[in-house]
């Protein structure tokens, strides 16, 4: 070590900030327990894998986390702030998340779809917007640039006048993330990113993960492609039945028998062999997301994510 050099105390290293905190969160429907006391935590700049068999929670918990479900009890602190199990709320917070089942708006172009999540963060008031004073002309500039911007990001740049409705299902998933982004959060939710995508999609949904998180975000990843979440994750929590099974490094995880018998225990186990290739959900494409939600979320009077995907 030369002079010059200045040996870096562990005390001068930047603090971490603890992004979410989740306590005790329940969620019950009726008699089921789809969420039974689930504590869970995301650091700053951090990627976490969820993960866990079919009906293990793992929807119901990130419905939780976005106010898209009241929690039947415990808490969702931001920052250190308890949320408001609001949608908006959570968006306006910092908290974005994309959909297991896509939602978008199909009879939109890819650009207006990122535009929708873009409101959010605009200021124009529904006068100056009705009456499309100065504000609003230039806002909506902005705001058509930032998609752009964003679809680039996302490596949609070419894409951005096409109907959502006619991408490919790769890049519809692709285009939600850039929505997703539009709201500037600092905690991006994914909920299985790269269910029906190609090896050669799925890599640059990695890739993107990482640019994601190089923006200063952090990531929590719901997928059951277990060689995507071993590789891009720097923890791992492994839900079943609601409960939080096992947390830890990739390589823990991966190593647990807990994890191996939890998959293979299931009766998706024709479909997800525990190996490091699982994948047991298969979601066709879907555009259907009504107009009006700002916040790119599904109306209150929409079939819940479960009446979907079942
Ligand atoms: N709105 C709802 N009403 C009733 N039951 C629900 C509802 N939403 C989810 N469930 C039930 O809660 C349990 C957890 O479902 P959830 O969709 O959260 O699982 P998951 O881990 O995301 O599964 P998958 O990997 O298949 O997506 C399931 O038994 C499901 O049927
Ligand atoms: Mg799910």
């Amino acid at each position: 070590m030369t002079a010059t050099t200045t040996p870096q105390s562990p005390s001068a290293a930047p603090p971490v900030e603890q992004l979410l905190q989740a306590r005790g969160v329940v969620m019950r429907f009726g008699g089921l327990v789809a969420v039974d006391g689930i504590d869970f935590a995301v650091n700053e700049g951090e990627i976490v894998g969820l993960i866990g068999p079919n009906g293990a929670g793992k929807t119901t918990f990130f419905n939780c986390l976005t106010g898209m479900y009241r929690p039947t009890a415990g808490e969702v602190r931001f920052l250190g702030r308890r949320l408001s199990p609001r949608p908006q709320a959570v968006t306006k917070a910092g908290i974005a998340r994309t959909f297991q089942n896509i939602r978008l708006f199909a009879n939109m172009t890819a650009v207006e779809n990122v535009m929708v999540g873009r409101y959010c963060r605009t200021r124009t008031g529904a006068l100056s917007a009705i009456l499309h004073g100065p504000r609003y002309h230039r806002e909506e500039r902005e705001t058509r640039e930032r998609a752009h911007e964003l679809l680039a990001f996302v490596g949609l740049g070419r894409s951005a006048d096409h109907l959502a409705r006619n991408l490919s299902y790769g890049d519809q998933r692709r285009l939600e993330m850039a929505r997703a982004l539009a709201t500037d959060p600092r905690l991006l939710l994914l909920d299985e990113p790269t269910a029906g995508m190609n090896p050669q999609e799925t890599r640059a949904a990695t890739e993107l993960i990482f640019r994601i998180r190089e923006l200063g975000l952090a990531v929590v990843v719901i997928e059951h492609d277990m060689r995507f979440i071993f590789g891009v994750c720097d923890r791992v929590v492994c839900l079943v039945r609601g409960k939080t099974l096992t947390e830890g490094t990739p390589d823990q995880v991966q190593s647990d028998p807990r994890v191996i018998e939890a998959y293979i225990g299931t009766g998706s186990a024709s479909e997800s062999h525990a190996s490091p290739d699982v994948r047991t959900s298969a979601d066709p494409p879907a555009t259907t997301e009504q107009p009006g939600q700002s916040d790119g979320r599904a109306p209150a009077d929409e079939p819940t994510e479960d009446g979907e995907q079942r």
